[in-house]
């Protein structure tokens, strides 16, 4: 698969580097390091390949080192390394700016561009959170989240953000959060192929918030339209419609955090065009440059960018930017990423694929102690019970033994959660399926 990269050999010093969300001393004891990558496969430092279960980090759609967007990107750097986009501007940007608003749905035509996706989510709570005194109704200060949500690592994201571990150690936070609940109950929807037929009345957890808090000081409500990191938890049937329909009553914007899921994720180009429902703003990364170049984005629909649009025409109309908001490279990265989705049919070949998928994903349920199986579009998890008193230590056992093996999976504690690149073919999904099968029984109970 790789015979034409060679290892370029690992290095001899692993101490300086303190990797995020890793175990450092274990990971420096049995390091997993690959060298280079093509197509769905990475090549380890020791000459192995290594098959993609997780596209990186739900993020190399298009597969690894996609020749076209490596040809842009190679062109890119040497045609133009930086430009400002305060005050200046470039043309790509441009270009891939209106490729993007092109791709939503409804009125989301404005385009602004961040680097990782935790900037995206906290450029959204920041626009959320300015556009309401820019008409008037300043009043409306809080951010409402959801349990068990990922919305990336910044200040903003951890605070509409729902995963303890992420939180617990940082302090109080930005005040006026509160949280809506989850929609995971094995009671109700284990085992559930696509989206669970029963929840779709949580969404009304949002009408609690809303009498305690009062909704006229409710800024903005944070979901992701399937809860990814998590352990992947696709929305109850008519559950995303029920908080459409109480934001809009309420006055309140719907932010939906699409890092994971725009770009093809779920056979289209955003879970909004899926589920045919739209917010009132998006944020997208990931799949925006199929991972090549870091980039992330929000759309906000075109009366929110018109409601910052007043005063002298010469002041700022809003605050913010990073100095590499729409850099370039990853502009050119992105505009080849959109051009390939199109040219090579990947959403259909998605929607193609979900089957099979689905099939293969939920073949696994007798295996010894899967608790439950989720999917939606190239989203999927096992999650299995965890070892007595051990909780995360079956699926770091578990995620290891892959490895050995040739798979790069991506765990959550005790779940496995699988987002290949959408390139996968049905016999690269065989061969994931067969290896986590095998691993499953394994570590069935510690060794
Ligand atoms: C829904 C969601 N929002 C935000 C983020 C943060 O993105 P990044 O890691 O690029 O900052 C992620 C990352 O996985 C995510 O899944």
């Amino acid at each position: 698969m790789l015979e034409d990269q060679e290892p370029t050999g690992a290095p001899n010093d692993l101490e300086s580097l303190w990797l995020p969300f890793t175990p450092n001393r274990q990971f420096k004891t049995n390091p997993r390091i690959v060298v280079s990558a093509k197509g769905m496969h990475y090549r380890s430092h020791d000459g192995r390949d290594i098959l993609d279960s997780s596209a990186g980090l739900w993020c190399a759609n298009l597969g690894h080192c996609h020749p076209k967007v490596v040809e842009a990107v190679q062109k890119g750097v040497a045609t133009l390394d930086f430009a400002p986009t305060f005050q200046f501007g470039h043309s790509k940007v441009f270009e891939l700016a209106s490729r993007v608003a092109a791709e939503m749905p409804d009125d989301l035509n404005r385009v602004f561009f961040t680097n990782p996706g935790s900037e995206a989510v906290d450029t959204a709570l920041k626009i959320a959170l300015a556009y309401h005194p820019a008409r008037g109704e300043g009043q409306r200060t809080r951010l409402i989240g959801r349990e068990r949500a990922y919305h990336g690592v910044g200040f903003g994201g951890i605070s509409v953000g729902g995963m303890v571990a992420n939180r617990r150690t940082y302090g109080p936070m930005l005040p006026g959060v509160d949280h809506i609940r989850h929609t995971l109950d094995l009671e109700h929807n284990a085992f559930t192929r696509g989206q669970p037929e029963w929840g779709a009345h949580l969404a009304d957890d949002l009408e609690r918030l809303c009498l305690l808090h009062d909704p006229s000081t409710i800024a903005a409500v944070i979901v992701e339209p399937v809860a990814g990191s998590v352990g992947v938890y696709p929305p109850p049937k008519g559950y995303l419609e029920r908080l459409r329909e109480i934001c809009t009553k309420h006055g309140m914007l719907l932010i939906f955090d699409e890092v994971i899921t725009a770009w093809g994720r779920l056979g289209y180009a955003s879970a909004a065009e899926r589920m045919g429902i739209t917010p009132d703003l998006m944020t997208m990364a990931k799949g925006l440059t199929s991972a090549h170049v870091p980039m992330g984005a929000v759309v906000v629909r075109d009366s929110i960018y018109e409601t910052f649009m007043k005063g002298p025409e010469h002041v700022i109309e809003l605050f913010h930017g990073y100095t590499y908001s729409g850099h370039p490279v990853a502009a050119a990265a992105g505009v080849a990423s959109l051009d390939t989705y199109r040219e090579e049919g990947i959403f259909e070949r998605v929607r193609a694929l979900e089957p099979h998928f689905e099939d293969a994903l939920h073949a696994c349920r007798d295996l010894p102690g899967v608790k439950d199986i989720r999917n939606f579009g190239l989203m999927g998890a096992i999650e299995m019970e965890p070892w007595p008193g051990q909780p995360g230590k079956r699926g770091f056992e578990s995620m290891i033994a892959c490895y050995e093996r040739g798979l790069m999976t991506r765990i959550a504690m005790d779940t496995f959660e699988f987002s290949p690149p959408l390139i996968a073919e049905r016999a690269h999904l065989d061969q994931i399926f067969e290896i986590v099968s095998e691993v499953i029984r394994d570590k069935a109970s510690p060794s």
